[in-house]
């Protein structure tokens, strides 16, 4: 980007925020053979990832500076982010993820990256949908590092086994299953009560009842008759089943404590996003051993994507060579594969192996790489929706969850009367405008 266009653009974010235009002002360092990386990357399953990529930008003789903030699915990092740019102190690189991509480039202060995205030749060797979430009018504005399934379920397979119940495929088997574990005196799901993980669930529910054109209407296009239907009422009403198998329903606590509480057998059976075999790998416990894992009963054909991407702060341009590095050492094949294998995604590459992955990556892959007519962006992972939409989205659905008082048609008469606001706003339908573009075009 031009520098006098960048100054124009600092001048229209300043006036956007209502700040005097000195604050906005940038640092001017000297290079130096180090970047600061902001992420919410905290686990020992997460740490590992991480760790992973410092090894890689080591390789290039750059060093990573951590500056991790806690938060599952980067509640906290999110805000740190947001108060360090109007402050003027903004990272190297960070993670941020699907529409927010876009809200951040829009505002002028990414990298564009397309010259090391056209040396490593990304449009090919990227799946469609990962190459358009990267994109952002035309230039490639971050670096992709792993595709995560958010429509995992967990099941602690040895109790499977001994208890002789076979992992659900359909509603019906799970239902089953849930019977069967509680006759044997197993809880037969553990949940935290956090309303991001509220609504991981949830999104699991409503592709499985809904398909993704459903899925997509409802949370994507926003649309308030997509509210009124069945389909959301049935999803509701599942999500109420679901919570009468839980142990402690209204626990609130980090994902990482319903991974341990499943590690130890608390409850047979978790929903999560594949970070948690991540996670579960490193508290010892071994995939088709300890655990499997399937898709959500009636997703299978279907992937709940979330794509974890770093993105570069243009700031003065003086990391700007170490920054390229950075994005073109996540994309070698290498860090993709070793990433992937700590973080417990998948690589972005299409030419990864899935020979060498394990049964549920395997999977993943396959099944992301049926394109995008059988994937899902996940609201939760902020794939499908803008910050607002998304936070206001969870909050009617914890709200059901929470109260069992609330019935499921005044959720979605609430939900219908939130999203007919949501469109009225013109910065809205842009929002979900971009996100129909990333995940529909093949
Ligand atoms: C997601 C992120 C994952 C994982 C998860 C739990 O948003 O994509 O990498 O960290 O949150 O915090």
């Amino acid at each position: 980007m031009h520098k006098s266009h960048r100054r124009l653009q600092i001048v229209r974010l300043a006036r956007l925020l209502s700040l005097p235009l000195m604050l906005m002002s940038l640092p001017a360092q000297a290079a130096a053979p180090s970047l600061q990386v902001l992420h919410w990357w905290t686990s020992a399953g997460e740490r590992h990832a991480a760790n992973v990529l410092a090894a890689r930008l080591a390789d290039e003789g750059i060093t990573w500076q951590d500056a991790a903030i806690p938060g599952g699915a980067g509640l906290g990092a999110g805000k740190v982010l947001r108060s360090r740019v109007l402050a003027g102190n903004a990272p190297d690189a960070t993670q941020i993820i699907g529409v927010s991509i876009g809200e951040w480039a829009e505002l002028g202060l990414l990298l564009e990256l397309d010259g090391v995205a056209t040396a490593g030749n990304w449009n090919k060797a990227l799946f469609p949908t990962v190459r358009d979430l990267v994109r952002h009018r035309g230039h490639v504005v971050a670096a992709p590092l792993g595709i995560h399934r958010i429509n995992t379920l967990f099941y602690n397979s040895k109790l499977f086994e001994r208890l002789n119940i076979a992992p659900p495929a359909t509603w019906p088997d799970f239902e089953k299953a849930a019977r069967q574990l509680r006759a044997a005196g197993v809880a037969p799901l553990v949940q935290s009560s956090e309303p991001w993980q509220v609504a991981t669930l949830f999104e699991n529910l409503l592709l499985a009842t809904g398909g993704p054109e459903y899925y997509r209407e409802l949370f994507v296009r926003q649309s308030p008759q997509a509210a009124a239907d069945p389909r959301l009422a049935q999803a509701l009403q599942r999500l109420r089943t679901t919570k009468g198998w839980m142990l402690n329903p209204a626990d609130e606590q980090p994902w990482t404590e319903a991974v341990k509480r499943f590690s130890r057998g608390e409850a047979a059976m978790f929903v999560m996003g594949d970070w948690a075999k991540a996670e579960l790998n490193e508290l010892g416990q071994a995939i088709d051993a300890d655990f499997s894992c399937v898709p959500l009963p009636g997703t299978d054909n279907y992937h709940l994507y979330s794509v974890d991407t770093l993105a570069m702060f243009v700031n003065d341009y003086t990391h700007q060579s170490a920054q390229e590095k950075l994005a073109k050492a996540v994309m070698s094949p290498l860090a993709q594969q070793q990433y992937s294998a700590a973080k417990g995604s998948v690589p972005v590459r299409r030419d990864a192996n899935p020979a060498t992955m394990d049964s549920c990556a395997r999977s993943s892959w396959r099944g992301f790489a049926r394109g995008a007519a059988a994937q899902a962006p996940s609201l939760v992972h902020r794939m499908a929706a803008d910050e607002e939409s998304r936070d206001a989205i969870i909050a009617e659905v914890h709200r059901f969850y929470m109260d069992d008082g609330v019935m499921a048609a005044e959720t979605q008469r609430r939900l219908a009367s939130l999203l007919r606001t949501l469109n009225l706003r013109s910065h809205k339908q842009q929002g979900s405008q971009h996100a129909t573009q990333d995940t529909d075009r093949r």
